[in-house]
């Protein structure tokens, strides 16, 4: 199949690595000639594990090629793929304008019967939207339809190539049938629903993931009341098929380019819609206030962060990605600032971009933990948990802070550090 796919963010480049590497002849485009040039060379300007690889194959096999003309990328498609940003307005909804503005470049070129396909994440109604604005400029027969992304960052590759489910918005018959025709290799689980339907799983999905992990961060902090150790009572309930094991893993908030905005989204979509007394708009605000409310807590166990040299480790948002957006390290890091500590930030691929007062970003974890006072675990990253952190333990007081309830409270403290968990005493 001939597709286009528009944006080549961390959405775009995997979904059209993933269709090359299924034998589709993809063109992705961007308005970006930096992006174009780089990804043309086989360069993909983020860390992903395994999408180099996957970009360099597909294009040397030639089933991918980039573009910044409207014109190469649309005129042969038969789908096209919208993948643009929808960055968050002034009134907390999503921002269409980008959206809006791919559906205006590409309707002159469109073929007959293309299929246009909105996987960026908007809210219901933008069909109905795109579809106006494109006949504006073409009498070309089209149909639209909502295809949501559910990838995960760090596994975004796997994701996509193996989805939980993949789930196709339209009312048409025949635009259902193509799009599930072309997805049928990655997944069995296809669902055909209503555009709007689609639009609202995809923030229904992150939402009622963020919510889970709010609740178990509160969960946490009851524990933390009264000497329960919140991994015992996971393991207690999630055994429970109704709930589930895992993830609502405790720690400092959830962070990264989805949950914080399409929760807040969400939030602010219930407000203009007059639902604004409802779950949606208390759990952004909850995880705003999440790490502030466990430095302040930690403080006093420490004995005050003033001048205290503080090993900060992880600073993306999640482990496997270099990406810092919204991560719970910024939080921690301008608390710190703000209270007088020395910080020594480590991560194995992000890079610190906030303010520097204070802090160095240093190249191993062993040097950041030199002379520590206090170390926090912020992310699970492998090269972190799997750290020994007895090797570098000094003969001065030292806390251990496991954000993330990754070691083992007996070890740590065995070796002479006073170990502070999440949930867990
Ligand atoms: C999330 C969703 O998981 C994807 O399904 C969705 O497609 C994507 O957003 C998106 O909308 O594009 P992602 O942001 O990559 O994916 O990361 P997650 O692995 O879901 O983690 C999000 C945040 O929650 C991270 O900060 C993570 O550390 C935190 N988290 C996750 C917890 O605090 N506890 C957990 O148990 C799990």
């Amino acid at each position: 199949m001939k597709i286009a796919c528009i944006g080549t963010g961390f959405v775009g480049v995997v979904t059209s690595a993933v269709f090359a590497s299924h034998g589709h002849e993809v063109i992705g485009l961007d308005i970006d000639e930096n992006k174009i040039k780089s990804l043309s060379e086989g360069k993909v300007p983020f860390f992903e594990p395994g999408l180099n690889e996957l970009l360099k194959k597909t294009l040397n096999e030639g089933h991918l090629t980039f573009t910044n003309s409207y014109k190469n990328a649309i005129t042969d498609a038969e789908m096209i793929f919208i993948m643009v940003g929808t960055p968050s307005a002034a009134d907390g909804q999503a921002d269409l304008k980008y959206v809006f503005s791919t559906a205006e470049s590409m309707a002159p070129y469109l073929k007959e019967n293309a299929i246009v396909v909105i996987k960026s994440t908007v809210p219901p109604g933008t069909n109905e939207q795109i579809e106006k604005i494109i006949k504006q400029k073409t009498k070309t027969t089209f149909t639209t339809a909502s295809v949501p992304e559910f990838l995960r960052e760090g596994s975004a590759v796997e994701d996509t190539l193996h989805p939980s489910r993949v789930v196709i918005g339209t009312t048409d018959k025949k635009t259902g049938e193509k799009i599930s025709q072309l997805h049928q290799p990655l997944s069995n689980k296809i669902i055909i629903m209503k555009p709007e339907s689609a639009q609202m799983a995809k923030y229904a999905s992150n939402t009622y993931l963020a919510t889970r992990i709010t609740f178990i961060n509160q969960i946490a902090d009851l524990c933390e009341k009264n000497g329960a150790d919140v991994e015992e009572v996971a393991a207690g309930i999630g055994e429970d098929p109704r709930i589930g094991t895992h993830y609502w893993y405790p720690g400092f908030g959830y962070g990264g380019s989805c949950f914080p905005k399409d929760v807040s989204e969400l939030a602010a979509y219930s407000r203009a819609v007059g639902e604004s007394n409802n779950l949606m708009n208390k759990v952004h605000q909850l995880n705003l206030a999440r790490a502030p409310y466990l430095m302040k807590k930690l403080d006093q166990k420490v004995g005050g962060w003033k001048n205290k040299q503080v090993a900060v480790l992880g600073l993306s948002f999640k482990p496997n990605t270099d990406d810092t957006r919204e991560a719970p390290s910024i939080a921690i890091i301008e608390y710190l600032q703000q209270h007088g500590a020395q910080i020594l930030g480590f991560d194995p691929k992000a890079k610190w971009v906030g303010k520097t007062t204070n802090f160095s970003q240093k190249n191993s974890l062993e040097e950041a933990v030199i002379n520590a006072d206090a170390i926090i675990a912020i992310i699970e990253w492998p090269e972190i948990i799997s750290f020994d952190f007895c090797k570098t333990r000094l003969s001065k007081p030292q806390f251990f802070i496991d954000g993330r309830n990754q070691f083992d409270p007996t070890t740590i403290k065995n070796c002479g550090y006073t170990y502070l968990g999440i949930g867990r005493e």
